[in-house]
């Protein structure tokens, strides 16, 4: 195994598909264009769907990239484990209509194995329980022992609407230190023991709009892998956090809160959420789309990392100087020689991040004081909730996501009623759409 820096996993990848005639492109923005299913691309392979539906004509069959993206399903793991991210890198080769099992499984081992040198007995495969395929080519192509091979029936890839089909992901064994321990546990288990450095999606159907799956005319190849993932375990540390592209951040959150990582586990999460958050919405902000914070759509994604990360920054008692050179620290440090078009942002996204900080600090007072009011109250009653109306107050008057309240709300052993707050929200949409059909008669 070598120790590698994150732009070295890079460049390897990207040289190693370039060298079996795949054509590199740079990442595509992190708005997805002309895609209604998604707010923000989640996978390498999503600003590519029309190439692998045969739509539009790719400019070669075989293309590779690294692909920024963001996902925000899992949000309330980031800072919990040593594992989860919202931003991510995604290292993709892509086959449409040419290659197929045969070579793509090959090549995924040799990369991973050769190429960055990981530990072969320590790769888990898992397949579709009906992929033969994939399983021969596994054990009897690459030499995969059985008891290595896991088959699973939710083996299926999808991201929205648009191209999907069964895959097979590569889980590496962290050692018997970690894990749940249960006889079930293996390749799949969320204990954290496995964890899934890519896969090889065999993309073969179409997912329409009502759900229903067509074949596709061709066969498609999506392979994606996990950098930061493969980093944190090329380096020995297991701990994403602790990889070139987060450890300066950490250090500095060190010496400016005066906490240590990993010394109490409540604040080492506040530590991981402030670096990834504010990772994320630098990538955002700084993205050819140039996303800004709203109350709405991916605009609303990013308010509300901005927000968590404000939170979570005032937990370590930091200051809004501080978060900016945090900010300032991926633009000029870590992402300078990858990402060159946030350094040509650099001034637009400190800018707006600091605006978005003011906003949210001058509610957060008078919105924290407001809640303090809510839950002694629910105490006094003897209630374990608060209602949807009173979050939906907080929501609308002091610009608190139904998140936050959530989250802080949970620190005091409470529930929100989401549904309470949803049509607390719906009644006010109402009334504003009766307000404007009025004003325009
Ligand atoms: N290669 C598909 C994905 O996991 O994003």
């Amino acid at each position: 195994m070598k120790y590698m820096t994150g732009n070295e996993i890079r460049e390897k990848f990207l040289k190693f598909f370039q060298d079996r005639g795949h054509l590199m492109l740079p990442s595509a923005s992190l708005i997805p264009q002309d895609d209604p299913t998604l707010l923000i691309i989640g996978a390498g392979m999503a600003p590519f769907k029309p190439f692998f539906t045969g739509k539009m004509k790719p400019p070669a069959t075989r293309i590779t990239t690294c692909q920024k993206c963001v996902r925000t399903g899992d949000i309330e793991n980031v800072g919990r484990t040593a594992r989860h991210h919202t931003y991510f890198e995604m290292l993709g080769n892509f086959s449409f209509g040419d290659y197929f099992k045969k070579e793509v499984i090959p090549w995924s081992w040799e990369f991973l194995t050769e190429e960055l040198g990981l530990p072969a007995d320590k790769l888990y495969i898992t397949i579709h329980t009906e992929d033969d395929e994939a399983f021969d080519i596994w054990h009897n192509v690459v030499g995969v022992p059985e008891d290595h091979i896991v088959r699973l029936a939710d083996n299926w890839w999808e991201i929205g609407s648009g191209p999907c089909g069964p895959d097979s992901e590569i889980h590496i064994d962290l050692g018997p230190e970690r894990g749940c321990g249960k006889p079930t546990c293996g390749p799949g288990c969320d204990c954290g023991k496995y964890t899934e450095l890519g896969n090889d999606v065999f993309m073969q159907y179409e997912k329409h709009h009502d759900g229903h799956l067509t074949p596709l005319k061709q066969k498609n190849v999506d392979t994606g892998w996990g950098l930061e993932r493969i980093l944190a375990f090329l380096n020995g540390t297991r701990d994403v956090y602790q990889t070139d592209l987060f450890a300066p951040v950490i250090a500095y959150i060190e010496e400016a809160s005066g906490v240590k990582y990993n010394a109490d586990e409540k604040l080492t999460r506040s530590m991981r959420i402030l670096a990834d958050h504010l990772r994320t919405s630098v990538m955002l902000i700084g993205d050819e789309a140039k996303l800004l914070p709203s109350n709405t759509g991916a605009g609303y994604i990013l308010r509300r990392l901005i927000r968590r990360a404000v939170r979570h920054g005032r937990t370590l008692n930091m200051t809004t100087e501080q978060l900016l050179h945090i900010a300032a620290m991926y633009i000029d440090e870590i992402y300078a020689e990858s990402y060159p078009l946030m350094k040509k942002n650099r001034e637009f996204v400190l800018s707006e991040l600091q605006k978005e900080i003011a906003r949210f600090e001058s509610t957060l007072e008078n919105g924290m004081k407001e809640l303090q009011k809510i839950l002694e109250q629910k105490r006094s009653e003897g209630k374990k909730e608060i209602d949807g109306k009173s979050a939906f107050y907080l929501y609308d008057t002091f610009g608190f996501p139904l998140e936050l309240t959530v989250e802080l709300a949970q620190e005091e052993n409470l529930t929100v009623d989401e549904e309470g707050f949803a049509a607390a929200m719906e009644e006010q949409k109402q009334k504003a759409r009766e307000g404007q059909n009025f004003s325009q008669k």
